[in-house]
């Protein structure tokens, strides 16, 4: 059962990562349990220890958020011991296309696929029970600016990022008789070892810690939708309200060759 101490529990994929790391840290004070999730464990302890020097506490489970048996039975276990509150949908991967712009691999194409929406949904999946039966949580999926404009060079990353959009407003109708909240946070450039991997124009890039920082006051105030930074999404909306031939004129600074994930093997099931 759940100490004395703790009153917010959070469940936090991705949390090994740039984004995922910046949030623990910036969510952690005390009253608040986080559920730390990636697959590297080596990763996951170090930033436990951190967030418990800053009087938060909690857990980390190495799941892989593709294999939705053990994510639910972990979820579902969790949220016996410690009913989970929010649950934030972070992990996500990148690739580009190939060499002189020849198509994605298949494998790139799947592996997006699998972890930005599948793994999102598994994780949503498995929170929401608990959640739907106390009639009250916050689900919070993070998405990119890429969904809201698709960049030419990431297809498959753009529209994985436009699904969970699209999963999140559907999802806010649904959970909100449920007294459910859901916030869709659309990112732009933000320094991590993901956006390492990009090499090209990142304009309005942050720091991870600023990124996250905002990120919390958006989780905070129960936003529905947040996109940052706001120069850069005020030029995507208005983008979007001209026809598509007109607006992919402004889309010429943003070609990206995106390096090899180097947390995936180059095989097909990876
Ligand atoms: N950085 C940016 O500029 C930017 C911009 C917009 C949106 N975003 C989004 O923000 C989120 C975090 O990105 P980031 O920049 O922090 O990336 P990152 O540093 O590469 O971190 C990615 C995180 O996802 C986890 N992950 C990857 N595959 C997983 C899997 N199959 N199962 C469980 N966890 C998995 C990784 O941990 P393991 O490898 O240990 O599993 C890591 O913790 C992503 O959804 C990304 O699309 C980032």
């Amino acid at each position: 059962m759940m100490n004395g101490a703790a009153k917010t529990v959070i469940v936090l994929t991705g949390a090994s990562g740039g984004i995922g790391q910046a949030l623990a840290r910036e969510l952690a004070k005390p009253g608040i349990y986080i559920a730390l999730v990636a697959r590297d464990e080596k990763r996951l302890q170090p930033l436990l220890d951190s967030i418990k020097s800053q009087g938060a506490d909690g857990e980390i489970a190495a799941i892989d958020i593709r294999d939705r048996e053990r994510l639910h039975q972990y979820l579902h276990d969790l949220d016996e011991r410690y009913p989970i509150e929010i649950v934030i949908a972070n992990a996500g991967v990148t690739a580009g296309l190939g060499s002189n712009r020849t198509r994605e691999t298949d494998a790139d194409s799947d592996r997006q696929i699998d972890v930005n929406y599948r793994g999102v949904v598994n994780t949503v999946a498995g929170a929401i029970d608990g959640m739907q039966f106390r009639k009250s949580g916050q689900v919070v999926l993070v998405s990119s600016l890429a969904g809201m404009r698709a960049l030419p060079d990431m297809p498959s990353y753009s529209a994985t990022k436009a699904a969970v959009i699209a999963y999140g407003h559907s999802l806010r109708g649904w959970l909100k008789p449920f007294g459910i909240s859901v916030t869709i946070l659309c990112p732009g450039f933000v320094t991590t070892p993901m956006s390492a991997r990009h090499k090209g124009a990142k304009p309005f890039e942050m720091p991870a810690d600023k990124a996250a920082r905002m990120m919390r006051q958006a989780i905070e105030k129960k936003k529905s939708f947040y996109a940052f930074p706001f120069m850069l999404a005020l030029g995507i909306r208005l983008q979007n309200l001209l026809p598509p031939k007109i607006g992919d004129l402004f889309l010429g600074g943003f070609e990206a060759e995106i390096e090899q994930d180097p947390r995936y093997r180059e095989t097909a099931d990876n």
